[in-house]
């Protein structure tokens, strides 16, 4: 069990936050896939207890719109120009304990808002949004769980690390390997919009980033700290491409800040 635990970073009361004690649960079975295969690319054969899917109702059926990961038992980490089209908020909807999109045990959850940085705009950074949900996901560390999105460092210079969503899939969760590339290099090599805010990597051996992966959280190699979020790429689902995530390392600050702002509003119980 992984209780949410409470406590301060300098002056801000953090009634929140992430992979407090660790879950050890997936961090062996991690361990064990990355020593059995080396690099990390196909279906996980285990769950992803921060992977959401963000969906949206078209007619009337709902549709995986972009992945996400908890980051507090009711705010979700997602990307700005999911959002680009807007949906009213009824008509979203999350599905969080799952793997598999396609079971029908999934557990739904209700949208109470959207929170895009008001700074986004295509191709100029801040591609970050935060959904709060109407009531708090059962935190247990097994099939619920937040990530760190704090002290992942900056990662821009050659790291391995792991991309997660549905992609283009039958609905089962998949893990792609990136290298990610600094900012400087990425932009010669004609990325030439990267901003502060970005974080370039690149997917040498992987199927590299389909467009149902947007939103979707960048981990490092033992997947417990993200460090990015899938913004943009030049192509999609191709390997050895360039893909465009947003920086964690330069939006915690604002991050901190919404969630701060959101505690004590309505529907929000933390
Ligand atoms: C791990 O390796 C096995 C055997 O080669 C392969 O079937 C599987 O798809 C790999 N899985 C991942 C997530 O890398
Ligand atoms: C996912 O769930 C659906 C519906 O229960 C099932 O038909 C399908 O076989 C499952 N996929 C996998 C790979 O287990
Ligand atoms: C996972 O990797 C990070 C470095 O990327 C490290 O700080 C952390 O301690 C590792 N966690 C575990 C449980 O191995």
């Amino acid at each position: 069990m992984q209780p949410l635990v409470i406590f301060t970073i300098g002056t801000l009361p953090m009634v929140l936050v992430a992979l407090i004690s660790e879950n050890q649960k997936f961090i062996e079975a991690v361990n064990q896939l990355r020593e059995a295969n080396g690099t990390m690319n196909g279906f996980l054969p285990f769950e992803v207890p921060f992977q959401v899917s963000i969906q949206v109702k078209l007619g009337r059926r709902y549709r995986h719109l972009c992945g996400g990961s908890i980051i507090h038992e009711q705010v979700i980490l997602t990307a700005a120009h999911c959002f680009y089209q807007k949906h009213p908020t009824k008509h979203l909807r999350v599905i969080a304990g799952v793997q598999n999109l396609s079971e029908n045990t999934a557990q739904r959850y209700d949208v109470a808002q959207v929170i895009q940085h008001k700074a986004f705009a295509p191709l100029q950074g801040y591609d970050i949004a935060l959904v709060s949900l109407t009531l708090p996901l059962p935190i247990d560390g097994v099939h619920f769980d937040t990530v760190d999105y704090r002290s992942g460092g900056n990662v821009e210079d050659s790291l391995e690390t792991y991309l997660i969503g549905w992609g283009r899939t039958k609905g089962m969760l998949e893990i792609v390997a990136f290298t990610t590339v600094q900012s400087n290099d990425c932009r010669l090599l004609g990325f030439t919009y990267v901003t502060s805010t970005d974080l370039c990597a690149y997917s040498a051996t992987g199927r590299g980033a389909c467009d149902g992966d947007s939103g979707g959280a960048l981990l490092t190699a033992n997947l417990t700290k993200q460090v990015g979020l899938l913004s943009y790429g030049k192509s999609f689902c191709k390997r050895n491409h360039i893909y465009v995530y947003t920086n964690m390392f330069r939006l915690i600050d604002w991050i901190d800040g919404q969630i701060e702002n959101l505690v004590g509003t309505q529907n929000f119980q933390a």
